[in-house]
């Protein structure tokens, strides 16, 4: 099995599919792996160390990817990377296909097995190849990191010869795997942390990593769905939500949002109303911003300040540690490649009628396979 690894050409985007932890794996078990000259500098994984892997090095992306049975990326190929997709290739990436327009038609056109990894089912045998848990503990850090630089306080107490300084206060609205890490992190740095979220599940963890957890009464079991996410609100539910965020957000000085629902845009739980009624000089970072935003105000990409409030909507903040967000992202797609390798063989095997590849695959034999 040949697998071609390219040099991610996106604005932003330092990250790569796999590192050379990875490249010996697969060359031990039997694979040609191919990484574009490069590939790996931005996230601090030189092409010696690559060869030293086992890897083969190529000069030019045409070069990488000649007679690839296999193609990952992290995100999806540009309109001149299309260009080298030969039919039966089976491309692994970041696909977003509710944002990828014509590219969808233009794989299946094209006769490319596209696995989606931001479509890998959330069950327990597939945690190991799961990107978006794995880049949401690296937002959910960052953004934390972000907020307290933004902050014109300290958020740890501290008794100093100076006088005493007291805590900071981070409240996390939505507590999966971004705002579990977000929690974790603000309290590493001192903060004194509470947290909502719709789950009643979420109580728990929120709690057992030291935070409070901020009580309504629309948290019930009816707000879960079978797969464990959170349900689109009734209009009454949202009403109530609000209340609740909106009375406890106005002590606040670090607000990261992190909430959604699956498919739809963000739930705006942060109102122009509540923002004004904020603290001056508190933050709110928002890594719902590319779906929409938690925060009404929110501009994705950039960073406001309304009544002295600071709104940042960052884009994709795992590229902006890419030597870890890398690491992790490799050991999803190697433990997906393995998944997708025959047991008798080392040989390529794309079954849709299985419960992780179908779920991932977008086009396949020619066909959309999106319901
Ligand atoms: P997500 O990224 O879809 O949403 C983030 C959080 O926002 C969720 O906790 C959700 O409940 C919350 N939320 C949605 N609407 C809200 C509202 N109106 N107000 C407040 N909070 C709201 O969630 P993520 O991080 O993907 O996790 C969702 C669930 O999936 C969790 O139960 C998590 O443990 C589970 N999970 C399971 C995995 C597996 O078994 N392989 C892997 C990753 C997550």
């Amino acid at each position: 099995m040949r697998i071609s690894v390219l040099t991610e050409r996106a604005e932003g985007e330092l990250r790569v599919a796999l590192v050379p932890e990875n490249v010996v794996k697969l060359v031990k078990a039997g694979a040609t792996v191919v990484i574009q000259k490069g590939a790996g500098e931005r996230a601090f994984h030189s092409d010696a160390a690559y060869a030293a892997a086992g890897a083969t090095l190529a000069d030019t992306p045409a070069d990488a990817v000649a007679g690839a049975d296999v193609i990952a990326k992290v995100q999806r190929p540009l309109a001149d990377e299309m260009a080298l997709l030969s039919p039966g290739v089976a491309l692994i990436c970041l696909l977003q296909a509710q944002s990828a327009g014509d590219l969808i038609q233009q794989l299946a056109t094209q006769k490319v097995s596209t696995l989606a990894l931001e479509r890998v089912p959330r069950i327990t045998r597939a945690q190991s190849m799961d990107v978006l848990s794995s880049q949401a503990t690296v937002a959910g850090y960052k953004a934390v990191l972000m907020g307290a630089a933004a902050l014109p306080r300290l958020l740890p107490m501290m008794t100093t010869a100076a006088g005493s300084l007291t805590p900071g206060k981070a409240f996390v609205i939505g507590a999966g795997v971004a705002g579990l890490q977000a929690i974790a992190t603000a309290r590493r740095l001192g903060a004194v942390v509470s947290a909502f979220d719709v789950r009643p599940a979420a109580a728990e963890q929120v709690q057992s990593l030291g935070a409070t957890f901020v009580k309504s009464d629309v948290v019930t079991a009816a707000a879960e769905d079978k797969g464990g996410y959170a349900k689109a609100q009734s209009q009454d539910e949202a009403a109530r939500t609000l209340e609740t965020i909106g009375n406890h957000i106005v002590s606040q000085d670090l607000v990261i949002t992190t909430a959604a629902i699956p498919g739809r845009a963000a739930p705006k739980l942060i109102t122009a109303d509540m923002v004004h009624k904020m603290k001056p000089g508190s933050v709110i970072i928002d890594l719902a911003a590319e779906t929409g935003g938690n925060c009404e105000l929110t501009v994705f990409g950039e960073t406001i300040v309304v009544g002295g409030v600071t709104i940042v909507g960052p884009r994709n903040l795992p590229a902006t540690q890419p030597l870890h967000a890398s690491q992790m992202f490799g050991r999803n797609v190697f433990t997906l490649l393995q998944h997708l390798t025959s047991k008798e063989g080392n040989t390529l095997v794309v079954d849709p009628a299985d419960e992780i590849t179908g779920a991932m695959l977008v086009t396949h034999d020619g066909q959309i396979r999106l319901s």
